[in-house]
């Protein structure tokens, strides 16, 4: 796919077809995010890949709106370092950001759907995915075929008009 057709294309996708991930595009949508830009190049994040049916269920448990995520035949847990500082926080979850975008703007350019959720209860993500104590999970991100609509780009995309997200020169 172009650039801009992938970049168009992404979407939130929660149901997937049964059919598994080819492991060289698996490659290629995690190597997309560890190639991410991130402040002072620190690359706090982890990808922890999931594929095993009753991990992903325990998984989802983790948050309410994470129910749809085990339909998927991939999930990738986004896991980074727990701070107590609240610039680092927001520094570290905008480079998450931009992680997960790649990777699911890289999906997409692969024909892939994608999603994310959040993760809430980080005991629990901990005893399934045994990161250390002083990390925690941030989103879970899915990866496979969509069960219906293809992934294309899309014409009319629910957001906010251009000419009230941009502004030109000053507010
Ligand atoms: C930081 C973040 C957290 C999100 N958390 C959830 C979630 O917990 N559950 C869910 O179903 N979707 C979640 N989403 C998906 C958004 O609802 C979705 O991206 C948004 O509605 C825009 O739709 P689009 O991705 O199809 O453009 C999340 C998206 C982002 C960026």
């Amino acid at each position: 796919m172009e650039t801009w057709d992938a970049l168009t294309a992404r979407r939130q996708e929660r149901a997937y077809a049964d059919t598994p991930v080819d492991d060289a595009d698996l490659r290629r949508v995690l190597e997309a995010g560890r190639r991410s830009p991130s402040a002072r190049n620190l690359q706090r994040w982890d990808f922890v890949v999931i594929t095993d049916p009753t991990a992903k269920a325990d998984l989802a448990r983790t948050w309410q709106g994470a129910g749809w995520t085990p339909g998927a035949p991939v999930v990738i847990a986004v896991v980074a370092p727990e701070t107590d500082d609240e610039w680092q926080k927001l520094s570290i979850e905008y480079d998450l950001g931009q992680a997960t975008t790649a990777i699911t703007v890289a999906a997409t350019d692969l024909g892939l759907a994608s999603g994310q959720s959040s993760c809430r209860d980080q005991d629990l993500a901990r005893s399934i995915l045994g990161f250390p104590a002083d990390h925690y999970c941030s989103k879970l991100v899915t990866l496979g075929h969509p069960a219906g609509r293809a992934v294309a780009p899309i014409r009319t995309p629910d957001r906010r008009p251009f000419d009230e997200v941009v502004h030109w020169s000053r507010w």
